[in-house]
C-alpha cells in the first residue's frame, strides 16, 4: 500500500499559542488515520517549535529553513544544532518564498539539504518553476537544474531521507492558480525521472508532494494522480477542521474505501 503524505507550511502566521491550540485539535481530529498509510506534517515557525514538539504525538513537526553551517558569524540564522536540540527532525529546503524573496541559490539549497542529512535529518527540497520559465517553456530544465544541484553529493543511501514538494511558483499564495492535475502529474514525471537518473532504483522511496494553492476543490483530482504522493498545503490548511477533510477527502480519492 502506497503511504500518503499532507503537510502544511504555517509560513509566518501563527505565534506560539495559536500553533498550540492548531495543532491539538489537529491531532485530535486525525487521531484514527493509520499512520502506515498516511504521514501527516507541519511546519511552524522557529520560535513555536519547541512547544509544536511538546504537544503533539503523532504530527511531524519540521522547520521551515535553516543554515548549512553548525555555528558561526551568520546573525539571525537558525543552526541544525539548535534544531537537534529541540528534537526537530524534518526540516524543509529551497521554499519558493526563501528563493525569491530572501534570494537563496540552487547552491545554498545543497549546503542546507547536505547539513540535514549530517544531521540525521529527512529534508524536505522544495523545487518548483516560475511563470516566465513556464512561458518559455524550460519548466523541466529548471526543475531538472534544481534537483541536479540541490542533490549533489547526496548518496543513494541518504536518498531515503530525502522529500521532494513540487511547487510551481505561479501557484502559491493569494495570486496563485493552482496546476491542473494534468500539468501537476507531467511535473512529477520530470522530477521522478530525473531522481531516477540520480538515484536509480533508490529513488523509488523519495515521495514527491505537489504544493500551490491545493483547496477542498481540486485535493481529490490532484492526488488521484499516479505520481502525486501527497500534498503540501497552505492557506487551505491552517484551520484544523478544514484540513482535516481535506486531509479525508484525499485519502478516499487515492485508496478507494
Ligand atoms: P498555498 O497553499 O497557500 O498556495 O501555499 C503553498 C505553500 O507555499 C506551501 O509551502
Amino acid at each position: 500500500m502506497k503511504r500518503l503524505y499532507f503537510g502544511s507550511n504555517l509560513k509566518m502566521y501563527k505565534n506560539v499559542h495559536d500553533t498550540v491550540c492548531y495543532l491539538k485539535e489537529l491531532e485530535a481530529l486525525t487521531m484514527d488515520l493509520d499512520r502506515e498509510r498516511v504521514e501527516l506534517f507541519i511546519m511552524p515557525s522557529f520560535t513555536a517549535l519547541a512547544e509544536a514538539k511538546k504537544n503533539v504525538q503523532r504530527i511531524q513537526i519540521g522547520a521551515q529553513n535553516m543554515c548549512w553551517a553548525d555555528r558561526g558569524q551568520f546573525t539571525g540564522e537558525i543552526s541544525p544544532c539548535m534544531l537537534e536540540e529541540l528534537g526537530v527532525g524534518l526540516v524543509m529546503v529551497g521554499h519558493s518564498e526563501r528563493r525569491h524573496v530572501f534570494g537563496e541559490t540552487d547552491e545554498e539549497v545543497n549546503q542546507k539539504v547536505l547539513a540535514g542529512l549530517r544531521h540525521g535529518m529527512q529534508v524536505l527540497l522544495c523545487v518548483g518553476e516560475t511563470a516566465d520559465d513556464k512561458k518559455y517553456g524550460i519548466s523541466a530544465d529548471v526543475l531538472r537544474k534544481q534537483l541536479l544541484v540541490g542533490l549533489h553529493g547526496v548518496s543513494g543511501q541518504d536518498a531515503r531521507s530525502i522529500g521532494v514538494a513540487y511547487e510551481p511558483v505561479w501557484s502559491i499564495g493569494v495570486d496563485g492558480i493552482p496546476a491542473s492535475p494534468d500539468y501537476a502529474e507531467e511535473m512529477h514525471r520530470v522530477i521522478k525521472d530525473c531522481l531516477k537518473d540520480i538515484f536509480g532504483e533508490a529513488s523509488g522511496s523519495i515521495p514527491v508532494l505537489y504544493g500551490g494553492s491545493v483547496n477542498s476543490g481540486n485535493a481529490r483530482q490532484l492526488i488521484a494522480r499516479e505520481s502525486i504522493d501527497g500534498l503540501f498545503v497552505g492557506r487551505a490548511a491552517w484551520q484544523a477542521g478544514q484540513f482535516n477533510r481535506l486531509i479525508r477527502d484525499a485519502v478516499e480519492a487515492k485508496i478507494p474505501g
